[in-house]
């Protein structure tokens, strides 16, 4: 096999990383959340929530990445032999799969409202609802979207970790700070600006319940894109010389100044429109802003297309850098199974559109069909990964590092061998230790509905 490669240089890697962070999760799923967990208060929990656990559990999964410069398989082979632990392996590239299959459909969607934008049509959509059922449960278009993202994805993969993943981070990062800039200012000039920022900054603890609590630490783990072998992958291909908590540092804040900025753009707009409320849920992006995009820009329609236009441009670069490393996840294990590149693109490429094709009839032909207790493909893999596997693998990783990997090796990790300071570790050794599988034990619980009361 050929020689193992690695990133060219820190920025890549920070970006790389930050690419696979930076998603849906920051642009659809954090403002919906935002807004059904009441605003400014769901914001400040979910901040504390993504230094306290996120940084660490980050932290954790570069360094079994990084000591191991292997696949998150073959990391796990090799820090634990002949044990368990490997099962961590598995769930990763497992949700990966899923994860990947059932993502590219809504970035399927995102291509589709994009492509709608470029020739002005978002602003002469009537009924944005029905404009989004009628998509969404088509049997045939949303598929072919779906494989336009998985050939992009593909396409960039199969160029390798230097010349494909971090040459395209280096270059749709950038641009993604830019689309993300143009649209705050433009949002912050509309009319409901001030009602979208109150909603954003003045926080009414009396919304803040555990289930605010649980649903915060639930979205940092989505959005910080933890437990589910990418990073830990990315971390494989970091150099020795990376200073790994430097990078979860950066990595985290970029991720969380994104999703803040995205309630920035998605507020203002949101409030400027009387009648739509900012619990809109899922739905918000699709069905929400276009009527948004019309009814804001009234007198300007040319504002209304630039600012749909660099939106649907700003959802699809995030999520392509998100299935880039969702995809290299498991290429690279099949690939270090002896496997050429390019034959294991192939296959994660093949199989995930034909899961990604049963996810996406779950909206329209199989509405029915629902074998997952009750559940169709879409949600049954949303759930599964999400809700199942992040928070048991985020459990497994904190356990894993904290009880299993020796203490020497992490420090070593940290430090680059006594180069670097660290003089938080023992804070991270307490948190890695027993706040993290406690909290996130409670998640779990949570989404298995052990609290609730209905
Ligand atoms: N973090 C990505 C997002 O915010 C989603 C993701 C989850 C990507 C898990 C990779 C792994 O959209």
């Amino acid at each position: 096999m050929e020689k193992r490669n690695n990133f060219g240089s820190k920025l890549g890697i920070i970006l790389a990383a930050a690419g696979s962070a930076v998603g849906l999760g920051n642009v659809w799923r954090f403002p919906t959340e935002t807004g059904s967990h009441g605003g400014a208060a769901f914001i400040l929990i979910y901040v504390v929530c993504v230094i306290v656990l996120g940084i660490p559990v980050m932290l954790s999964e570069f360094v079994i990445g990084r000591s191991t410069h292997a696949n998150t398989i073959d990391a796990y082979r090799r820090l634990a032999p002949r044990s368990g632990w490997i099962v961590q392996g598995y769930l990763g590239v497992f949700a990966a799969f899923i994860i990947l299959s059932y993502y590219s459909v809504v970035a399927g969607w995102t291509m589709k409202y994009l492509t709608t934008a470029v020739v002005g049509g978002v602003s002469r959509i009537s009924d944005p609802a029905s404009y989004y059922t009628a998509f969404t449960s088509n049997a045939w278009w949303p598929i072919i979207f779906t494989a336009l993202v998985l050939l992009i994805t593909h396409i960039i993969v199969v160029r390798g970790v230097q010349n494909g993943i971090e040459r395209f981070s280096k270059l749709l990062m950038p641009l993604l700070f830019i689309i993300i800039t143009v649209l705050v200012v433009c949002s912050m000039m509309m009319p409901g600006a001030k009602e979208g920022l109150r909603f954003l900054l003045h926080p009414d603890f009396s919304k803040i319940t555990a289930d605010t609590l649980l649903s915060a630490l639930g979205q940092a783990f989505f959005s910080l894109s933890l437990a589910m072998g990418c990073l830990c992958t990315y971390a494989s291909y970091f150099r020795d010389d990376a200073n790994l908590t430097r990078t979860a540092v950066s990595v985290v804040s970029i991720d969380t100044l994104v999703a803040i900025m995205c309630g920035f753009i998605i507020f203002p707009a949101v409030f400027s429109v009387q009648e739509i409320t900012p619990d809109a849920g899922p739905g918000l992006v699709f069905i929400t802003l276009p009527s948004v995009f019309q009814m804001a820009f009234d007198g300007a329609p040319i504002l209304g297309y630039i600012f749909a236009l660099l939106f649907y441009l700003l959802l699809i670069v995030a999520a392509i850098t998100s299935t880039i490393s969702l995809h290299e996840t498991i290429t690279a294990f099949l690939h270090e199974r002896g496997l050429s590149r390019r034959a294991a693109a192939w296959i994660v490429t093949s199989s995930c559109l034909v899961l990604g094709i049963f996810c996406s009839l779950s909206f329209g032909p199989m509405k029915d069909f629902r074998p997952f207790f009750g559940l169709g493909f879409f949600d049954a893999f949303d759930f599964l990964s999400a809700k199942i596997i992040m928070p048991i693998g985020g459990i497994i990783i904190s356990l894993f590092a904290g009880w299993r990997l020796d203490k020497k090796l992490v420090r070593d990790q940290v430090t680059n061998g006594g180069k670097l300071r660290a003089p938080l570790f023992g804070l991270y050794r307490f948190i890695i230790r027993w706040v993290a599988p406690t909290l996130i034990t409670l998640v779990l619980l949570n989404e298995l509905g052990v609290f609730s009361h209905k």
